[in-house]
């Protein structure tokens, strides 16, 4: 198994393990109700999933958190977590990524999204109008960056948000405002829970961005 980072972001501790992995090899690591969970998973996430929780292990493990139980998953598709432990998890086709923290009240969440190849179609499902008023005054060779790291936050968002909404929330009711190099979030939730305040945090990690964000119920 190759990590291909661990390191302390502004939300938690984080680790990326590199996939595809080798599922024998890893399976002995795991808790044997994980191994049993992977195994009734198809091939196409199977390998997410263990590259998951194999992350997710080792952020623990960095954090000195004690792993007794299984790491499986809340009725909500998030990780279940050991108590006072917030974190979540992402995976694309090289990566599995896992983000942790202690919990401290407020909702993290991770995602990870691959580059290539430009997927500009998804700009009008993902933005918000002001986003498209915004991509629409970018150079061409900007738009899809632009677009897929607001996918990627959103995504994060979403994580982060969850626990407190339990419900799912579109696209069009999270809004990313661009002022210099900062970023601002805005809330537009439909059923008017909250409110809301959001950190946000994003990097390249060859060809990946990883995103991560931080939703605290003011
Ligand atoms: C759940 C969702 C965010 C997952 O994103 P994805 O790009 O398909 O897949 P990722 O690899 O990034 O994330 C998968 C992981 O998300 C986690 N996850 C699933 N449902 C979750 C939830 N309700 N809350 C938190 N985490 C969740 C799981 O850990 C899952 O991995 P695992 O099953 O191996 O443990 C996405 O499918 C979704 O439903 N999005 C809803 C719309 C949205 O993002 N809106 C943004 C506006 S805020």
């Amino acid at each position: 198994m190759e990590i291909l980072f661990a390191t302390d972001l502004p939300f938690g501790r984080c680790v990326a393990v590199a996939l595809p992995i080798d599922e024998q090899e890893i399976a002995a690591t795991l808790h044997p109700e994980e191994q049993a969970f992977a195994q009734t998973l198809g091939a196409g996430r199977r390998g997410g999933w263990i590259g998951g929780r194999v992350a997710l292990r080792t952020a623990l493990q960095q954090l000195d958190v004690r792993l007794d139980a299984p790491l499986l998953a809340t009725p909500r598709g998030a990780p279940l977590l050991p108590d006072g432990i917030s974190g979540s998890v992402s995976h694309k086709r090289s990566i599995a990524v896992a983000l942790v923290a202690k919990a401290s009240g407020a909702g993290i969440g991770v995602d990870v999204e691959q580059v290539d190849p430009p997927r500009l179609s998804i700009a009008p499902r993902v933005l918000t109008e002001r986003e498209r008023a915004h991509l629409a005054t970018l150079h061409e060779e900007e738009r899809w960056r632009d677009v897929l790291t607001r996918f990627s936050i959103k995504e994060a968002i979403y994580k982060a948000l969850d626990p407190f909404v339990q419900r799912h929330v579109a696209f069009s009711e999270v809004e990313l405002a661009f002022s210099s190099d900062e970023m601002a979030v805005r809330f537009f939730l439909r059923e008017w829970e909250g409110p809301f305040e959001a950190a946000i945090h994003w990097f390249t990690h060859g060809e990946v961005i990883i995103s991560s964000a931080r939703v605290l119920k003011k």
